[in-house]
């Protein structure tokens, strides 16, 4: 008995942290200070278990700086995108050549969320063009040959009833004219339905516990004898139980936005580091617990945080303070997704470090060559290190790969890591070594810190991408002048 336990435990310990190694989080850009791009996809592709993320919107410099992770992103087309999109089959196809087809598949993009609550907008012409949108988007999608879905955000205010959860139904005019066909959308298409459930915006004192998964006495679902312990799964629920009314209990849901502020105003004192670590961590837990809601038992729940980063040009101290890290890189609070202690380190250094990555003397000329493969191809500027650039010389395969190595790092964000190389690079904030003393001189003056990578679309090939966790390439070559010793 005891040993059967055991094991038991064991396993439910295993499966809680391989699943673990799945969340998503929403990149929201409402800020002045946050990191560039690439650095934010190299701290989240190395140093977190997040392994999606939603943007809200299709902004191509945060597009470009996915490419090379597999992080699967999901973008969004603005809700003044949808009048085209549903009208013309020619504005679709062009959304598809400009947003989508630039980025693939060195950007793993994989779902496009055709604007963003709509339904709360109100807007009765907008609410009756989006499915209609994302029918022509999705169509426009297939023809161009991508494998992307298709779907929208929803908040709970789609819902008329949703207390107790197995009275829940869509808002009436809403329900036949809008979901019964964009239900229909996606269980053709095979694409979830997406929601945005909030306990923190649905709690009062009393039901506090119970919206935190913190034990509590539950709420009881007469129609169906469930006890809910969270909020969470009767908000879900609700939403099943709407979506089930119209026939349409098989389409997947995913849970596109929750979250919880860390920082309120002084009278929300709901809003804290603790409550905020205490929601988002069962979140985490329990969406990828294969434990499922009463009414969709074992399901999983592909989920997406609210949000990255505190964004500091929100308007209110709440919404401020919804993120995960600090736009330093420090978390906020622990919550379980930093794959080492380290990563508190991981410090973004705006301009001015004044630290430098150059390679080892002694390391070999082939080592030395698949370095700045590695590095040119991954987000280093290496324009002024081609013949006539302004770092052209020293012409050496070591000053070179000093200085591609050093563009790969300042991009990167200067984590040491990003200057390991196979154990090729040194950091150094002074001229390592007499012979490259020119060369370093020539990075303070022209080696760029560049904004985004700068292999970005035409040429770029899948193969330039593979990655291996020794942060060095299988040798692939790029196609440049090859730069001799
Ligand atoms: C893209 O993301 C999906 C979902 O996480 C994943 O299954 C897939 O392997 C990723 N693709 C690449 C090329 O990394
Ligand atoms: C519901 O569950 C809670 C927590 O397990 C328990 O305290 C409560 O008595 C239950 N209520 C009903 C009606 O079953
Ligand atoms: C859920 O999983 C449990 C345990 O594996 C199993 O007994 C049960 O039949 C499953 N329920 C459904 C609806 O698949
Ligand atoms: C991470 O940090 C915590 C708290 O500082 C510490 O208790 C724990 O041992 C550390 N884990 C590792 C793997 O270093
Ligand atoms: C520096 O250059 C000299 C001659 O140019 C060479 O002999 C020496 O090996 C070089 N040192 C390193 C560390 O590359």
């Amino acid at each position: 008995m005891a040993t059967l336990k055991t094991q038991t435990n064991l396993l439910l310990f295993l499966l809680t942290v391989s699943s673990a190694a799945s969340i998503g989080v929403n990149y929201g850009t409402i800020a002045d200070n946050l990191p560039p791009p690439p650095q934010v996809a190299a701290f989240l592709a190395q140093r977190t278990y997040i392994d999606r993320v939603k943007l809200f919107s299709a902004d191509p410099s945060l597009l470009r700086a996915f490419a090379g992770t597999s992080i699967a992103v999901t973008v969004t087309a603005s809700n003044s995108d949808i009048p085209s999109l549903a009208r013309s089959p020619s504005a679709a196809s062009a959304w598809v050549s400009s947003n989508l087809l630039p980025f693939i598949p060195a950007t793993n993009i994989t779902r496009v969320a055709v604007g963003n609550e709509v339904l709360a907008t109100g807007d009765k012409l907008l609410i009756s063009l989006l499915v209609p949108a994302m029918r022509s988007l999705s169509a426009a999608i297939a023809a161009a040959g991508l494998s992307v879905q298709v779907s929208t955000p929803h908040s709970l205010g789609i819902l008329a009833a949703s207390d107790p959860p197995s009275s829940g139904r869509f808002r009436r005019g809403y329900d036949r004219v809008i979901f019964r066909p964009m239900l229909d959308y996606h269980r053709r298409t095979k694409t979830p339905f997406l929601v945005n459930p909030y306990p923190y915006f649905g709690f009062t004192p009393k039901t506090l516990n119970y919206a935190l998964f913190r034990p509590n006495s539950g709420v009881f679902d007469a129609v169906t004898g469930f006890n809910y312990t969270n909020m969470f799964d009767a908000q879900l629920d609700a939403v099943y139980s709407a979506m089930n009314r119209l026939g349409y209990g098989d389409v997947d849901i995913v849970v596109a936005e929750t979250g919880w502020p860390s920082v309120g105003d002084p009278d929300q004192t709901a809003v804290n580091v603790e409550n905020a670590l205490s929601y988002n961590g069962n979140v985490i837990r329990h969406v990828s617990s294969g434990k499922g809601t009463p009414l969709m038992p074992n399901r999983t729940f592909e989920t997406y945080l609210f949000a990255l980063f505190n964004e500091d040009l929100k308007p209110s101290t709440s919404e401020r303070n919804f993120g995960l890290f600090r736009p330093d890189f420090s978390p906020v609070y622990d919550v379980g997704l930093l794959r080492d202690n380290s990563s508190v380190s991981f410090v973004y250094c705006a301009n001015g470090g004044k630290k430098w990555c150059v390679a080892r003397g002694d390391a070999a000329a082939d080592v030395l060559q698949s370095n700045i493969d590695y590095a040119c191809g991954h987000g280093a500027d290496c324009a002024d290190i081609q013949a006539g650039g302004a770092c052209y010389q020293p012409d050496t395969l070591l000053a070179h790969a000093s200085y591609a190595m050093n563009a790969y790092y300042q991009a990167s964000g200067r984590n040491d890591f990003d200057c390991d190389f196979a154990g090729t690079g040194i950091i150094t904030t002074t001229d390592p070594s007499p012979n490259l003393s020119a060369f370093l001189q020539c990075f303070m003056d022209h080696g760029k810190v560049p904004p985004q990578p700068t292999i970005t679309t035409s040429h770029r090939k899948p193969h330039l991408w593979i990655r291996q966790s020794n942060n060095h390439i299988r040798s692939v070559r790029l196609k440049r002048d090859v730069v001799t010793p």
